[in-house]
C-alpha cells in the first residue's frame, strides 16, 4: 500500500478511505483501552494521530512503541473527535520499522535545551524545532534561486579551493596533500609549495566575489550561492568558520541600485517565508520568539534607513554622550561592532538600516573610492536582533586606482593579474554583495544562535558529526 505523507493526510481529501503512513513516534499517552501515538514523517510540523484499540493488538508491540520508534501504520482516515486535529487514523495494522530503546534514545521529554541538542546534532533533526528550521532553510534557498531566475541572473558555480585572498583578513583554511609530518621547506627555511598539490599555496574560499566579478562582467548579472570557509576565531552567535553566502554581481550596477536590490531581494525571502513557512513560522513564533512574525511583517512593509557611516558615527556619539554605554570605544575610523550596529537599528532608526561610505582601511581593495579620497563605496545592511547581514559595494572599476590600491595593501600581484584583466579590457561600473546565509536564517527563523539553524555547524574546536 502506497504511503501518504502527514501533509498530505492532513488536507482531508481522503477521509473515509484506508491510508498507510509512516513516521516518527513523538508521543503516545492514554489509557488500558486506547492509545493515541503522534507521529510524524518531517513532511510537516503538524503529527497525524494514530488511534489504538488496545483490545485489538499484542500487548507486546504496543510496549515497543515508545518516543521515537518509527512506523508503519495501515488505518482508515477519520475527521477526528478529539481537539488539536481534524483528522486521525484508526490504526488496523502495525509495524515497527526501528525501536527506540526508552532507557537509551535521548530525546524523551519535551523542553531539552538548545545546548543539549547540540551535542546530539545527529538527532536533532527529529526535534520540531530543528525540523522547522530545516524545512524552511530548504525553502530559503528555493527562494533565492526563484528571485534570480525570475530576474535573469545566471547561476555561476564559483570555486571553493582558490589561491586569492578575496577579503584580504588572512583568516583562510590551507588546503594542503603535503605531509604535516614532514613538510618539503626551501632553503629560507619556507614551506616549498611548488611541491604540493597545486603548485602553489591554496586555500579554502572566504568568497566567491572576484570570480563572481568576471562573470558579471560577461554575462550581466550573476550571483553564487555555495559554502564559504573563515578561520576567524571568534565564538559569537552569529560566526561559522564554515557558511554559506550568496553573492549577486551585477554589471552597470552603482551604489544605489546595489541598494536597491539588496533591499528588495531581503524584502522578497522574508515575504516568501512569510507566505510558504505558515506552521513553522508559528511554531516557531510560539516557542521561541514571540515577535518572530510581526517583526518579519514589519521588515518587508517599512522602507530601510539608508546612511553614511559618517552621519552613523555622529548618531553614535550622540548616544555615548547622552549616556548610552558601549563595550567598544566608538568614533570616526573605527570598524562598526555589532553593539553599534544593533544600536542604530533597534534604538535609533527602529528599522533596518543601509550604512554606506566607509573609511578606506576598514574595508577591503576591490571596493570603488570615493571623491574624497577618504571614503569608499562599500554598503552593510544592518538587521534588528542581527546586525551585519550583507556586506557589498560597488567595485572599482579604474585600472590604475585598483592597481595602485593592491599595492598599498602588499597583495602579491602575481595572484591578482587576472582579476586586473577586467579593468583593462571592457571595464564597466558594477556592483554586488553577499548575504550570509546563516544571519538570513537567524533573522527568519527568530533563533538567536547561529549554531542552531544550519545542520552541522562548524566553530573553533567543534567539527562533530
Ligand atoms: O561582509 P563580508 O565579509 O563580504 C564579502 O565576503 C564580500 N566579498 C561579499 C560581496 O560583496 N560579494 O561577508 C558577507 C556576509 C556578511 O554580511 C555576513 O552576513 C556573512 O557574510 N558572514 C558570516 N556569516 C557567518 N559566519 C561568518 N564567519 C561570517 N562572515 C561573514
Ligand atoms: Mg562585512
Amino acid at each position: 500500500m502506497k504511503r501518504i505523507r502527514v501533509i498530505d493526510l492532513l488536507k482531508e481529501t481522503k477521509v473515509g478511505q484506508e491510508v498507510c503512513a509512516k513516521g516518527w513516534v513523538r508521543s503516545k499517552r492514554g489509557n488500558k483501552a486506547v492509545n493515541f501515538i503522534a507521529l510524524n514523517d518531517g513532511s510537516t510540523i503538524l503529527n497525524i494521530q494514530i488511534v489504538v484499540d488496545v483490545a485489538k493488538f499484542d500487548e507486546e508491540l504496543l510496549k515497543k512503541i515508545t518516543t521515537g520508534a518509527c512506523l508503519r501504520v495501515v488505518g482508515e482516515l477519520v475527521a477526528s473527535q478529539g481537539q488539536g486535529q481534524s483528522v486521525e487514523i484508526i490504526a488496523k495494522d502495525i509495524e515497527i520499522y526501528g525501536e527506540a530503546d526508552v532507557n537509551e534514545y535521548p530525546l524523551q521529554k519535551k523542553g531539552h535545551s538548545l545546548e543539549f541538542l547540540r551535542e546530539i546534532g545527529h538527532l536533532r533533526p527529529r526535534t520540531n524545532t530543528f525540523s522547522a528550521v530545516l524545512r524552511m532553510r530548504h525553502a530559503m534557498a528555493f527562494a533565492i534561486h526563484q528571485y534570480f531566475n525570475d530576474r535573469g541572473f545566471c547561476y555561476m558555480h564559483t570555486p571553493l579551493i582558490t589561491a586569492s585572498d578575496c577579503e584580504g583578513a588572512g583568516q583562510m583554511f590551507q588546503v594542503s596533500t603535503l605531509d604535516l609530518n614532514n613538510v618539503p621547506k626551501l632553503e629560507d627555511g619556507k614551506v616549498d609549495f611548488s611541491k604540493d598539490f597545486f603548485g602553489k599555496a591554496a586555500s579554502l574560499t572566504v568568497s566567491g566575489q572576484l570570480e563572481g566579478e568576471l562573470g558579471a562582467l560577461a554575462l550581466g548579472a550573476i550571483y553564487t550561492f555555495g559554502p564559504t570557509f573563515r578561520a576567524e576565531n571568534s565564538n559569537t552567535p552569529r560566526h561559522l568558520a564554515e557558511f554559506w553566502m550568496i553573492e549577486p554581481e551585477v554589471a552597470f550596477n552603482e551604489i544605489t541600485e546595489n541598494m536597491d536590490l539588496a533591499e528588495d531581494f531581503l524584502k522578497y525571502l522574508i515575504r516568501y517565508a512569510l507566505e510558504n513557512c505558515k506552521d513553522d513560522l508559528e511554531f516557531l513564533n510560539k516557542m521561541w520568539d514571540k515577535e518572530l512574525i510581526e517583526r518579519l511583517n514589519f521588515v518587508v512593509n517599512n522602507d530601510f534607513v539608508r546612511l553614511s557611516y559618517t552621519e552613523g558615527i555622529k548618531i553614535l556619539e550622540e548616544a555615548v554622550a547622552n549616556g548610552q554605554k558601549f563595550e567598544f570605544p566608538i568614533s570616526w575610523g573605527t570598524d562598526l561592532q555589532s553593539e553599534h550596529e544593533r544600536y542604530l537599528v533597534e534604538k535609533h532608526f527602529k528599522r533596518p538600516v543601509i550604512l554606506i561610505d566607509y573609511p578606506k582601511e576598514i574595508k577591503a581593495f576591490y571596493m570603488k573610492m570615493n571623491e574624497d579620497g577618504k571614503t569608499v563605496r562599500a554598503m552593510d545592511v544592518l538587521f534588528p536582533k542581527i546586525g551585519e547581514i550583507i556586506g557589498g559595494s560597488e567595485r572599482e572599476n579604474d585600472y590604475e586606482k585598483l592597481k595602485s590600491r593592491i599595492e598599498e595593501l602588499g597583495i602579491p600581484m602575481k595572484d591578482m593579474w587576472w582579476y586586473l584583466d577586467t579593468r583593462r579590457f571592457g571595464s564597466a561600473p558594477h556592483a554586488g554583495f553577499g548575504l550570509g546565509f546563516e544571519r538570513l536564517m537567524l533573522f527568519v527563523t527568530g533563533m538567536s544562535n547561529i549554531r542552531d539553524v544550519i545542520p552541522f555547524p562548524r566553530t573553533p574546536k567543534n567539527a562533530e558529526f
